[in-house]
């Protein structure tokens, strides 16, 4: 290796790290990588960066010596325990005042507890979210970094470099103190779990009751993708129904397994939401259709045991399903964004909801034509509590309300599923109830365990004898 002192280390030559790296390099910094595996490591130094300021090494020693001081170093390694061991590996070599960034999907509290650990180490700690899969990692990620301004200044240039771009603007922030880039990213995932199962629901909705061939299906989806709906998991989608399987006659959607896996990100964010008090009932229905879906089996059993009525199609039409598809994205990325803003408060984050949502306009999973209305909607009132308070959202939702109506008491009517769209439906239909039944719940309370319960006309928790 020459005596170039590099700008940036990548550990972990995985697909995202050897194309972040690539990045790195084509944006006019120098980079090397650290990987056990030396296939990985021969592989990026065989690789011909077009800057050619690329190396890699398996020695981690001399991937230490070889960046500039104070060091900059991202981990893009799997979350959980290899993080850890990386970060023991590294230590002993590290100085004070050198920066350790994981680009990996941490959990956030774990993070908490590595910002913890390294406090005293003089080695500054970031956890930072990365969206866009290899193709935004090699091309412009969306990425959220959480940690001090100060520190943060000296990553800016290489990440403003590397990130997507919108308008010229680039699509990676520091969203706020400590944890928030994880538990942005978090939430960013949370939304893409609900935004992926809406649009499942859509393609059984367009297929069952519509009558839709796959063909049809993907116009739909391109059609949709011209209008509001702008995004790239509806352009996506519209693509895989145009996907010719290679191994068999037909579409290679279908012959695709419906087990959805996951990796735990979307299920993280449901629990925290429960941890905080703030109901996300569209996100949680999405991780909940995951599991359910692992059980194929005992689905295939209950169709014998409840048969499915003959569908009767054509009882809403496409303009109500696009109307239905948009509604539910606002209520997701709403129960996103108010979950955030509790997080703000709870875990001292100090985070900027239009920043957010400006930088998840290009580079990620979630990126949308609708995150233009929603930065819009906390940049003119940073007060706003609810993204369904915005008087522009007020008047989009209130026009696609019967749309959404019509389209889920047709689903429930034919026995098609439509978890997150009548979770979001439902949700908003709550959400919009100044009088809820749940008066019940609390005399139930006070007459099973004595729970008390507070009343309308006077102040103070009371208990009553429930039985004579
Ligand atoms: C992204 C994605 C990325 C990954 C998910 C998949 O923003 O680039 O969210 O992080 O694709 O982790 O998660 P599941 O395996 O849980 O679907």
């Amino acid at each position: 290796m020459s005596e170039t002192k590099f700008d940036f280390g990548l550990v972990g030559l995985g697909v995202m790290g050897n194309n972040f790296i690539l990045n790195v390099a084509d944006s006019g910094f120098s980079a090397i990588g650290l990987d056990n595996d030396q296939n990985k490591a021969d592989a990026l130094n065989a690789e011909d960066g077009s800057s050619g300021n690329v190396s890699a090494t398996t020695d981690k020693l001399e991937f230490v010596r070889a960046l500039k001081s104070p060091r900059v170093i991202m981990m893009l390694v799997p979350s959980g325990p290899i993080v850890d061991s990386v970060i023991d590996d590294l230590l002993p070599f590290l100085d004070k005042g050198d920066l350790l960034i994981d680009g990996g999907n941490s959990f956030f509290m774990d993070t908490e507890k590595r910002i913890t650990r390294l406090k005293n180490s003089g080695v500054e700690f970031f956890g930072m979210g990365i969206s866009g899969g290899a193709k935004g990692a090699r091309l412009g990620p969306s990425m959220m970094a959480g940690g001090s301004k100060a520190v943060y200044e000296r990553m800016r240039p290489i990440l403003e470099a590397v990130a997507a771009k919108v308008d010229g603007e680039p699509c990676v922030a520091r969203v706020g103190d400590m944890s928030a880039g994880h538990y942005v990213k978090m939430v960013h995932n949370g939304i893409e779990y609900g935004l992926m199962q809406l649009i499942a629901e859509t393609y059984d909705l367009a297929k069952y009751g519509l009558g839709y061939s796959n063909d049809e299906i993907a116009d739909l989806f391109s059609e949709f993708n011209a209008g509001r709906l702008n995004s790239y998991l509806i352009e996506i989608t519209a693509s895989i129904f145009k996907k010719k399987d290679d191994l068999a006659n037909g579409d290679l959607v279908d012959m695709i397994s419906d087990k959805a896996k996951q990796k735990g990100t979307g299920k993280w964010i449901s629990q925290n939401a429960m941890d905080i008090g703030i109901p996300i009932p569209a996100i949680d229905a999405s991780v909940s259709m995951r599991s359910l879906s692992s059980f194929k089996a005992d689905r295939e059993k209950a169709t014998y045991l409840y048969p499915k009525s003959q569908l009767n199609p054509s009882r809403f039409t496409r303009e109500e399903l696009e109307a239905s598809l948009y509604f539910s994205f606002i209520v997701s990325f709403a129960q996103g964004m108010r979950q955030l803003l509790e997080a703000s408060e709870k875990y001292h984050y100090g985070l900027d909801l239009a920043e957010i949502a400006k930088i998840w306009r290009g580079g990620c999973i979630i990126r949308a034509e609708l995150l233009e209305k929603i930065r819009v909607a906390f940049a003119d009132d940073a007060n706003i509590s609810h993204l369904l308070f915005d008087e522009e959202v007020v008047k989009v939702v209130s026009e696609l309300l019967p749309s959404i109506n019509n389209v889920v008491a047709v689903a429930h009517n034919s026995g098609i599923q439509v978890s997150g769209l009548s979770a979001s439906l439902n949700y908003f239909n709550a959400f919009r109830s100044p009088k809820l039944p749940l008066n019940l719940i609390q005399a139930q309370r006070d007459y099973f365990g004595g729970h008390t319960y507070e009343r309308l006309d006077r102040e103070g928790v009371f208990h009553t004898e429930w039985e004579d």
